[in-house]
């Protein structure tokens, strides 16, 4: 009987770099205690994705009101040849927030129908999501080598600046453009311009600006499954930092601010409470109808997309959309 063997990957195919120093619980403990302390009380977006955090993403991805996803899924299917055909050379590819890599199949197999092999280069908060997400693309594609950063963006952005490659396209896709807050996009963009190279190339997803009936859809499924992303985050304190929340006392809560362009995101108190956190000897109150702002999803209008690449060193050169015209993919050139 034949077993299916664990593939091996040869050493020189795969490497992992840790960026991670801190003990992540650590950070987690001091962002929890900081954002609870603060007025009005709030999280980071990054916790919303541990084990089942990242699951529950997966599971928000199929959902028929979250288009996002799809709606990029079927710009690569269409466009992948021509976008990569916009960079010359022989390419390296980057991808800043990986996660599972789905997505990136699309634009790895349309590189490598010009090139005999490529580099890719992930970075990933998740190294669990990078180790397994790496080996599937090895097994996947025996032309391709991956050298992995796993740690937050920045830290992965200046490693990558100590090192020179060849021709690179980035990619940043799906909505992680979304939660950064307009500085914090112009900083994120600047810190990537400066590892590229004038003709190198970045393609950015980015959710456009839309009626609210259907930005708010997508953050408020009927299913629930978004409720739960969002609460799983106090759940998540609940496990890792010995938490009391009664998650049947908070609610999800997502709005479109048509005037700052955003679906704001919250978890809501139903009643008034007191929460107790063992790890960090800290005792909260609530109100009731009291917010913890748990993340902004930032939309997009197209000539939103070309001032922030103006602003950054880019000009926006290409603009695909889905069928639907719901969802962009951008090429900005390094100029
Ligand atoms: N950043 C993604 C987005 O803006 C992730 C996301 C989808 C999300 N649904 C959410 C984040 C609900 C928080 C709550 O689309």
């Amino acid at each position: 009987m034949l077993e299916a063997q664990p593939a091996q990957i040869a050493e020189d195919k795969f490497s992992i770099h840790n960026l991670v120093t801190r003990e992540p619980r650590a950070g987690l403990a001091e962002d929890v205690r900081r954002g609870l302390a603060t007025k009005p009380k709030r999280f980071l977006p990054k916790y919303f994705y541990d084990e089942l955090g990242s699951q529950l993403f997966e599971a928000i991805c199929l959902l028929p009101e979250y288009y996002l996803t799809r709606a990029e899924n079927d710009i690569l299917t269409r466009y992948a040849d021509d976008i990569v055909a916009e960079v010359h050379g022989e390419i390296t590819l980057i991808e800043m927030g990986s996660g599972s890599a789905s997505k990136t199949r699309l634009i790895i197999e349309a590189l490598l129908r010009k090139q005999p092999d490529l580099l890719f280069i992930p970075v990933d908060i998740s190294a669990s999501a990078l180790d397994s997400s790496s080996r599937i693309l090895l097994q996947s594609y025996p032309q391709l080598s991956i050298e992995a950063y796993a740690g937050d963006y920045f830290a992965g952005l200046a490693e990558l600046e100590k090192t020179t490659r060849a021709r690179t396209l980035a990619l940043f896709l799906g909505s992680n453009i979304s939660n950064f807050d307009p500085d914090e996009a112009l900083k994120f963009l600047r810190a990537l311009r400066q590892v590229l190279h004038a003709g190198d190339a970045l393609l950015l997803g980015a959710d456009l600006k839309k009626d609210r009936a259907t930005l708010e859809a997508a953050y408020n499924d009927a299913l629930g499954v978004t409720a739960a992303f969002n609460l799983n985050v106090l759940a998540r304190i609940n496990r890792e930092l010995g938490g009391s929340f009664d998650l049947r006392g908070f609610q999800h809560h997502a709005f479109y601010n048509e005037e700052l362009g955003r679906v704001e995101i919250y978890i809501e108190s139903t009643r008034d409470q007191t929460v107790s956190i063992g790890q960090l000897e800290m005792e909260v109150q609530f109100g009731k109808g009291e917010q913890i702002h748990t993340e902004n999803s930032y939309k997009y209008a197209l000539s939103d997309i070309a001032n922030l690449a103006a602003e950054t060193g880019f000009r926006r050169a290409s603009t695909w959309l889905d069928s639907d015209e719901r969802f962009s993919s951008n090429l900005l050139l390094a100029v």
